[in-house]
């Protein structure tokens, strides 16, 4: 039985896309079975795995309107070694679509019945809004994995979260908050120290002990088309993720 997790944080550009993608290549080239969800209209993770979604047959988007058939004729192979199902252009359309769907919220959840027992990782990622496809991503995960970056408002941005998981367990009560990941930090600043200290005091364990750098390579990697594990796999980009990696296997390995 495979896990499923979804990336959260309703601000934008925290890490989201970047730690799905980093996590989901590491897990793969580690022999896991892994499987990524592009929900997001911007289909970020989708183009940094190097597939152009302007040239899909099929996307999330007709996964979510026809649940029944699975996902299955939705999912790409990527060179990563990881399954796929990509986002496309049309997903911006379907948040209208899905708006009058009886249980709009359970689309994914149904649509990935089978999935569970196929894949070692399934991990989501959504856009940063709390909308019928971040709905979606929470509704059949297991748990959420929070990026959190490392600035003087860091803080301020759980409570938002907090609510919308409460929020979401009124359908699903088990969901849980599985690990908050540090990102974009610049640990050289006393600041910033003093900001994990922080975090860290208030959310003990939860908290990944890896934290992810400021990392250049992290940002070049998408426009390559390539995880950071093969782009650089030497830069502290990689090894972050890597280890990264590492601790999320004894949660749930
Ligand atoms: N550790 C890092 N070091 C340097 N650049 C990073 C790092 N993590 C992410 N980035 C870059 O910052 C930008 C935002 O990251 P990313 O797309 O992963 O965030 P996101 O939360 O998915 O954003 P959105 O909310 O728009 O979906 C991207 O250009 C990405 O390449
Ligand atoms: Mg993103």
């Amino acid at each position: 039985m495979g896990v499923i997790l979804a990336l959260a944080m309703q601000k934008g550009g925290v890490g989201k896309t970047t730690t799905t993608l980093s996590l989901g290549s590491v897990l793969a080239e580690r022999g896991r079975r892994v499987l990524l969800i592009d929900l997001d209209p911007q289909a970020n993770l989708t183009q940094g795995l190097g597939i152009d979604p302007s040239e899909l047959e099929y996307s999330v988007y007709e996964v979510l309107l026809n649940p029944d058939r699975g996902a299955k004729f939705a999912m790409v192979e990527t060179d990563a070694g990881l399954d796929l199902i990509p986002a496309s252009l049309a997903l911006a359309g379907a948040e209208l679509e899905l708006a009058g769907k009886v249980g709009r919220e359970l689309l994914l959840r149904k649509a990935l019945r089978d999935e569970r027992d196929i894949y070692d990782y399934i991990l989501i990622d959504p856009p940063p809004s709390l909308g019928i496809f971040s709905l979606n991503a929470l509704a059949v995960s297991d748990a959420v994995l929070v990026p959190l970056q490392l600035h003087a408002y860091a803080l301020k941005a759980m409570p938002q979260l907090e609510e919308t998981i409460s929020l979401v367990r009124e359908i699903h009560p088990r969901l849980a908050i599985g690990g908050i990941v540090l990102t974009l930090a610049d640990r050289r600043t006393n600041l910033s120290q003093q900001i994990e200290q922080q975090i860290r005091g208030q959310y003990g364990d939860l908290v990944f002990e890896t934290v992810i750098p400021m990392n250049v390579k992290l940002a070049e990697a998408p426009t390559a088309g390539t995880p950071i594990s093969r782009y650089a796999p030497n830069s502290a980009g990689a090894v972050a993720y890597s280890a990264l990696a590492t601790e999320l296997e004894v949660r749930y390995g």
